[in-house]
């Protein structure tokens, strides 16, 4: 089969960044065809020692318009996936599905005012992607980025968070954004302490915010652990949200990592 014909590209792997033992980041160039919108997740091959390929989805955390692609993964113990991944090294060849998926993306809301996005753990990602892309920043009045990880160290990214507004092209925009860090299993100076399902119910995110949860103005994406998707969307049904569909509209969008 041609290369043409292949439904996959050979991207080379680059600027690897350990966060720790079980989280890194890494960045792959960019097949010129490769096209998606912010919140979408690419489909990516390793070989095994085997000759066999494993895929697996991840989301873009670089945005639409970056050179490059920009990824953020776990390494899960004997994962088939990440045992792989996590041995590359720079200038090794990744395979990229030539398509991009899925619908966590802001057309999944054709209203609303206030964005929150809640992530845990590598679901910050598509967050990232969106928040580096001008879409949200114009449509929405006020947005929350609310990342929860187990330990502090945990915490990716924070210097990419904490210089956004200062980007020349966001800068007008940097007061809607309030960035909300969670460490569940130990105090961290600036972070809440609780899941955020508990959060929520407590009350404390929205204090925390300056801002409520309603359904009228709100438009919620959870990204991540399952069972707090799962849960969190039990906790704001009580509240009178539910799930965007494309033919009945809601206030909540999400993406299950497992
Ligand atoms: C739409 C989508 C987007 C995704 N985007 C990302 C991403 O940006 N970064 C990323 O690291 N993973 C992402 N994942 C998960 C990823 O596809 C793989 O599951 C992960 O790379 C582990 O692969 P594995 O073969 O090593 O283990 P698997 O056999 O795939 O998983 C084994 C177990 O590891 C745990 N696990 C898997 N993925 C994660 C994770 N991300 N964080 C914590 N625990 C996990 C679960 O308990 C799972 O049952 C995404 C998944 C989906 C469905
Ligand atoms: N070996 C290691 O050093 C190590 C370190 C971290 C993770 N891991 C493994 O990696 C996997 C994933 O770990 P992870 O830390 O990325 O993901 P995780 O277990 O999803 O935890 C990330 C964040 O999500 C929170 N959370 C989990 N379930 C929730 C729920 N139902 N509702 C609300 N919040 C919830 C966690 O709070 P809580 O803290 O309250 O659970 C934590 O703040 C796990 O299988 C774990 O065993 C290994």
């Amino acid at each position: 089969m041609s290369a043409s014909e292949e439904k996959f590209t050979r991207q080379r792997v680059y600027d690897i960044q350990t966060l720790t033992p079980n989280l890194f980041t890494f960045r792959a160039s960019r097949d010129p065809g490769f096209r998606f919108r912010a919140g979408q997740f690419a489909r990516l091959g390793v070989t095994k020692a085997d000759g066999s390929v494993v895929w697996r989805a991840y989301s873009m955390v670089s945005s639409p318009f970056d050179e490059h692609l920009e990824f953020f993964s776990i390494v899960v113990p004997g994962g088939e996936f990440t045992s792989e991944l996590s041995r590359l090294r720079e200038g090794d060849t990744l395979l990229i599905d030539k398509q991009a998926f899925g619908f966590l993306t802001l057309d999944r809301f054709p209203d609303g005012r206030d964005l929150w996005l809640l992530g845990t753990g590598t679901g910050l990602a598509p967050f990232l992607s969106i928040l580096q892309d001008f879409e949200a920043w114009e449509r929405f009045e006020r947005i929350k980025l609310v990342y929860s990880v187990r330990e502090s160290v945990e915490l990716a990214y924070q210097e990419l968070i904490a210089g956004l507004t200062q980007r020349d092209y966001l800068a007008e925009y940097a007061h809607k954004l309030q960035y909300i860090p969670v460490v569940t299993r130990e105090d961290h100076p600036g972070a809440l302490r609780q899941r955020i399902t508990t959060l929520i119910e407590s009350g404390e995110l929205e204090r925390a915010a300056g801002l409520a949860l309603d359904p009228e103005h709100s438009r919620i994406m959870l990204c991540g652990n399952p069972q707090m998707i799962e849960d969190t969307r039990a906790v704001l049904k009580t509240r009178g949200m539910r799930l965007a569909l494309t033919r009945k509209p809601g206030q909540i969008g999400v993406e299950n990592y497992w």
